[in-house]
């Protein structure tokens, strides 16, 4: 398959672009486009076939719902009913990096949902999905950009990479702001759960109704017997092709333990990269260091993260020494993803 690719920054400038792509959407094709969180490959999420497409260009398993992304807060149209928490919910945060669940109706195809009777839906706040979603005039399902499994694409190049030859456009430029994907949120469960932290964080949730609440299952993952409650969270997740350690703890001692397995893996002849942070940096002479940012600034940490461990697989190093970040407010997501990205092999000093 010949896969268009249009490097666009702004709406106004490419609108014929944005046509053609949205056409694609109406015909039944796929298109990779940006938002605020992570880069989306979508397909009209009303059309069964057009959205099987997603799951085959990106080797998804068939049980992982999709989110529906909109252009317009008024859902009444996909969901059963838009209780009163989710209309608060939706006035305050929308359009931004945040899914909401409830309970579908029948016009929302069982593809889309993977069966489940519910269906996350989203309206993402970036100028060019917005434009693409409302052209199309249909809502459009879209997981992230990425072959399954892989860390999710931030950038256009990193689409590309992925899905090339894979699906019929390829659309944007800017660097995604948030860097991790939107946080989901249960509204059918009591009290509400976060089932995927990210951007909007429980700490702003709950100054809408505070009862919410993060599900177990994210809390203790290698606890076999607590299971994720989002279908996708379970799975080996955004990982690069090097093994991933993510090093936890005083941070003094962090640098040291980072240091000692460095010489150790020189050792053993391994390529070895850092994902320092901007204190850390020039402390370390591996094959390859990369500072996720400033520690005090979680958002710049969120937006480096997933690039970060891209470029380590292009320098195509062995292992992986990860710093850790304070699990508070979008630290919260970056380390869910890290520590997926590891398999959860941390060693706590
Ligand atoms: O920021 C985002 O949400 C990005 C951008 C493109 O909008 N999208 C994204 O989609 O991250 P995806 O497919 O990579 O992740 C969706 C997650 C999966 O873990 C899936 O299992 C969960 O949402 N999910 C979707 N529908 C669900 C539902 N009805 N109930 C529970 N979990 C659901
Ligand atoms: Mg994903």
């Amino acid at each position: 398959m010949e896969t268009k690719i249009g490097r666009i920054f702004s709406v106004e400038e490419n609108k014929n672009y944005i046509l053609e792509a949205a056409e694609a959407i109406k015909q039944g094709g796929t298109v990779a486009f940006p938002t605020e969180t992570v880069y989306g490959l979508g397909a009209n999420a009303l059309d069964s076939e057009a959205v099987k497409k997603i799951f085959k260009a990106k080797g998804r398993p068939q049980d992982n719902p999709l989110i529906i992304h909109v252009a317009s807060k008024d859902i009444k149209d996909y969901v059963k009913e838009v209780t009163p928490i989710a209309k608060k919910i939706i006035d305050k945060f929308w359009p931004g990096p945040l899914t909401i669940i409830l309970e579908k109706k029948s016009i929302i195809p069982n593809e889309t949902s993977a069966g489940l009777s519910t269906i996350g839906v989203r309206m993402p706040n970036d100028d060019i999905a917005l434009a693409l979603i409302e052209e199309s005039g249909v809502p459009i399902a879209a997981p992230s950009a990425n072959i399954s499994g892989r860390p999710s694409p931030t950038d256009i190049n990193r689409c590309i990479e992925d899905l090339d030859g894979r699906v019929d456009y390829i659309i944007g430029g800017e660097r995604s702001n948030y860097g991790v994907e939107s946080t989901i949120l249960d509204l059918t469960s009591k009290p509400p759960l976060i089932l995927r932290p990210g951007g909007i964080t429980l700490e702003m949730l709950k100054e809408v109704d505070e009862t919410i609440a993060i599900d177990n299952g994210l809390l203790d993952i290698k606890d076999e017997s607590v299971k994720p409650k989002a279908p996708g969270m379970k799975y080996k997740h955004y990982s690069p092709n090097a093994e991933v350690i993510i090093i936890r703890g005083n941070k003094a001692k962090t640098i040291e333990k980072i240091q000692d397995l460095i010489e150790n893996y020189k050792k053993e002849s391994k390529k070895v990269g850092v994902l320092a942070l901007n204190d850390t940096k020039d402390l370390y002479e591996a094959d390859y260091v990369i500072s996720l940012g400033n520690e005090n600034n979680l958002i710049e940490v969120a937006h480096n993260l997933f690039e970060s461990l891209r470029i380590c697989d292009d320098y195509e190093v062995d292992v992986i020494l990860s710093h850790s970040i304070a699990e508070e407010e979008i630290g919260i997501a970056i380390m869910n993803r890290l520590k997926k990205a590891a398999g959860f092999n941390i060693i706590d000093i």
